[in-house]
């Protein structure tokens, strides 16, 4: 399992999405993106890392994030493909 943050809140260094799809694809691995830190802020509109690389959903087989940060609330998410 390869697990990353869209982006690193200490020095807000955005992951490279593109190429952890490719090493995720290399190694058969399964991907986890959280995005508690890149939804809402990353994106054209918002929409996080995949948004920005232009990066498919279905990629990763995990997302999550919070609802507490750029949503000003509480509560978060964790979601992905049945059956992978
Ligand atoms: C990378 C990362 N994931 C998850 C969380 C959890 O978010 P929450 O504060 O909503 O529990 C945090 C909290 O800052 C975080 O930094």
């Amino acid at each position: 399992m390869i697990a990353v943050e869209g982006v690193y809140r200490m020095d807000g260094d955005l992951v490279r999405l593109p190429e952890i799809v490719a090493i995720k694809r290399r190694f058969d691995a399964v991907l986890l993106v959280d995005e508690v830190h890149s939804l809402g802020v990353v994106g054209e509109t918002g929409r996080g890392v995949a948004e920005k690389f232009g990066v498919e959903r279905s990629d990763a087989e995990l997302w999550m994030g919070t609802l507490s940060k750029s949503w000003a609330s509480c509560g978060g998410y964790l979601a992905g493909a049945r059956g992978f």
